[in-house]
């Protein structure tokens, strides 16, 4: 692996996962492919090295020409594909753009890959690792086993649908054209640079801010929470040991209900910036999601066994790390929190919720 193509490098976990790469293998090179939408930053990558191995070009994967050229001009043995919608609300208020890209967007992608392949000297080291979620297995009963690499899809948002059906263009492009494909399936992330409309940034900023902290329905839905350098290390695994055809399941290993992970943020925050009355007090119950998933949790044998991989930080250590991180870059939060479309979002989100008590 020498020059990787990474698509989405600018938005959470792509700009996570070029951090941490270029700091372990400085001798990589890096081209980051990202179209910057509303979640895309270079803020992001502001405090890489400045270096001759990484470049951004800013471009929408689906503009195939484009991918072909970089593919070619670069040299490309590796794409690590993250581009995409991803969050459910906005697949639930418009699923259009979830379609454009996360379908589409991979498709196209995809057949740029297999040319490249195909025509290349690479052969078999080549890769293609597609970074997917849990969420493709739909949602478990309270006394059902976790999901294993074997759970049959049962995608329930327009979000979850379209990573299925990418996950599946995906593994058909191994099955029918042998292009060497690796698939991860993760589950929910958080750390630094996620964009504050996903639960755990969106309450660090609104408890800063004094405003309400909104928990949809009970808050008894459960998620299982993985710190996002602990995914970083799993992708990294599994590209270089990894085996082409297969899918790994990647998680934390720890299964909050919602309502305890907003609690957890309120006591650390009452630690750090204690305020009158405490943050609790912000925590407000508002109408649910529709179709709300409403339990997951990863089995992680298989990556454990074969690749020796296990999750490092703890959900407390993850969340003190990540509780700071947002305190020390609160200019960072604020560029956001100021931007027109964020408080179009906000308001078309949450005003139509409105409170349940
Ligand atoms: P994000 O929303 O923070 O960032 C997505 C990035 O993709 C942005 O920089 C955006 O500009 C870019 N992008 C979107 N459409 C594009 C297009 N057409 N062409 C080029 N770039 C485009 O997302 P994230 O949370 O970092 O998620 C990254 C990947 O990981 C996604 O595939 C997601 O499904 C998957 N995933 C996320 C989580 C999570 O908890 N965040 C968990 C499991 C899997
Ligand atoms: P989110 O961060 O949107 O990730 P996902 O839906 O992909 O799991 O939400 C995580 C959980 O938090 C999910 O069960 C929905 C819930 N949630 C709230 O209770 N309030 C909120 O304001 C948001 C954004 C999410």
């Amino acid at each position: 692996m020498k020059n990787i193509l990474v698509t989405g490098g600018a938005g959470f976990i792509g700009a996570n996962f070029i951090h941490f790469e270029l700091q372990k293998y400085p001798e990589l090179h890096i081209v980051n492919l990202d179209a910057l939408t509303y979640a895309g930053s270079l803020r992001n990558l502001d405090a890489l090295p400045n270096s001759n191995n990484y470049q951004f070009v800013h471009g929408d994967i689906r503009n195939t020409a484009l991918v072909r050229q970089l593919l070619i001009n670069h040299q490309i043995d590796t794409i690590v594909h993250f581009a995409a919608e991803t969050h459910v609300d906005r697949s639930i208020n418009n699923a259009q753009p979830f379609i454009d890209t996360n379908i589409q967007g991979t498709f196209s992608l995809l057949e740029a890959a297999r040319e490249h392949f195909t025509g290349s000297e690479s052969g078999t080291d080549f890769r293609f690792h597609h970074i997917s979620t849990d969420e493709v297995f739909g949602s478990l009963k309270p006394d059902e086993p976790p999901f294993s690499e074997f759970s049959p899809y049962a995608p329930n948002s327009p979000y979850a649908a379209s990573k299925a059906a990418s996950d599946h263009l995906v593994r058909a492009f191994h099955h029918t054209y042998a292009l060497p494909v690796t698939i991860s399936n993760c589950s929910n992330n958080y750390g630094p640079f996620q964009f504050p409309e996903k639960l755990i940034p969106l309450v660090i900023s609104n408890a800063l801010a004094g405003n309400e902290l909104p928990v949809y329905g009970d808050g008894k839905q459960v998620r299982d929470w993985l710190y996002v350098e602990d995914h970083c290390q799993a992708i990294d695994l599994i590209l270089r040991k990894g085996h082409p055809g297969e899918t790994y399941n990647i998680g934390g290993h720890n299964q909050p209900a919602n309502i305890e992970i907003v609690v957890m943020i309120c006591q650390l925050l009452d630690e750090l910036i204690p305020v009158q009355g405490g943050y609790e007090r912000l925590i407000k119950y508002v109408n649910d999601r529709p179709g709300h998933d409403r339990r997951y949790a990863m089995n992680i044998d298989k990556i454990r066994g074969e690749l020796g991989w296990t999750p490092r930080e703890s959900l407390a250590s993850g969340l003190k790390k990540t509780v700071g991180w947002y305190l020390h870059n609160q200019d960072w939060m604020k560029s956001i929190q100021n931007r027109s479309d964020y408080q179009n979002w906000m308001e078309n989100n949450y005003s139509s919720r409105k409170g349940k008590q």
